[in-house]
């Protein structure tokens, strides 16, 4: 544990990393947004650069400061994270979506400021799906041997426990690893520590980790050199 940051052991490796959370537009001064602040991706980040990597940070939306000798590409929407993403993933050897991306976003988005009507009515909202970057990497593989690894924030409810979730996802999603982090109960987003627990594609525990955001990041770097390929240049 003490030796790895110490390591040069992602030199030569080129990793994309996406963190913050998206805002989805409603007019020109409204969006939905979600809560996520990029300590985790920016973590990943930091500790990726540490180990000799080459860093790319999609950032949606950070408001905090990027590590100098990363590569910042800053987004607003999920489709502009998309973009950005699958660009960089082009040339990636490891792609970590750490990022909070919007599910659903307005339809529509009107180009005047919504206006309150006289008569007291509320408008609505009409929300579709937006793309799922990380399915959709993991289905297209852009490069070849590229390590693809998701985060999924749970919290356990009356359909089954974090874990359970966890499995399911790392099913559906088809990405080599699923970073499990247990949210609610004060864990989890804006707050120094977290428990995981990294799945593979089949749904079986690779490692658990707790600890810093720091802390988890170098785990998270040591399970994908576990499924990495020899450098490619
Ligand atoms: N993700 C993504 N694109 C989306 C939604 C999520 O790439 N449109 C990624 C996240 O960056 C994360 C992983 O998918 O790495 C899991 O996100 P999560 O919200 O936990 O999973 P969902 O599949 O969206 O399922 P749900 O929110 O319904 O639990
Ligand atoms: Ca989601």
């Amino acid at each position: 544990v003490t030796a790895r940051s110490a390591a040069d052991d992602l030199a030569g490796r080129r990793v994309v990393v996406s963190a913050g959370g998206t805002r989805e537009p409603l007019d020109p001064v409204r969006y939905l947004g979600n809560r996520s602040s990029g300590m985790q991706g920016l973590a990943l980040a930091r500790t990726a650069l540490a180990r000799g990597a080459q860093v790319t940070l999609v950032a949606a939306n950070v408001a905090l400061p990027v590590p100098a000798g990363v590569d910042v590409v800053r987004v607003g929407s999920a489709a502009e994270l998309r973009e950005a993403v699958r660009e960089a993933a082009a040339e990636a050897d490891v792609v970590v979506m750490a990022a909070a991306v919007a599910d659903f976003r307005p339809e529509t988005v009107v180009g005047t400021k919504i206006k309150k009507d006289d008569d007291g009515s509320v408008p609505s909202i009409r929300l579709v799906r937006t793309v799922d970057v990380l399915a959709e990497l993991a289905h297209d593989r852009l490069r070849d041997g590229q390590v693809v690894v998701g985060f999924a924030a749970e919290t356990g409810d009356a359909d089954g426990s974090v874990l359970e979730h966890g499995r399911a996802k790392a099913l559906r999603k088809g990405a080599d690893l699923l970073v499990v982090n247990a949210v609610g109960d004060g864990k989890g987003f804006g707050t120094a520590d977290n428990d995981v627990t990294v799945l593979d594609g089949g749904g079986d525990v690779v490692i658990t980790a707790s600890g810093s955001k720091d802390e988890i990041a170098h785990t998270v770097w040591d399970a994908v050199l576990a499924l990495a390929g020899p450098r490619s240049a």
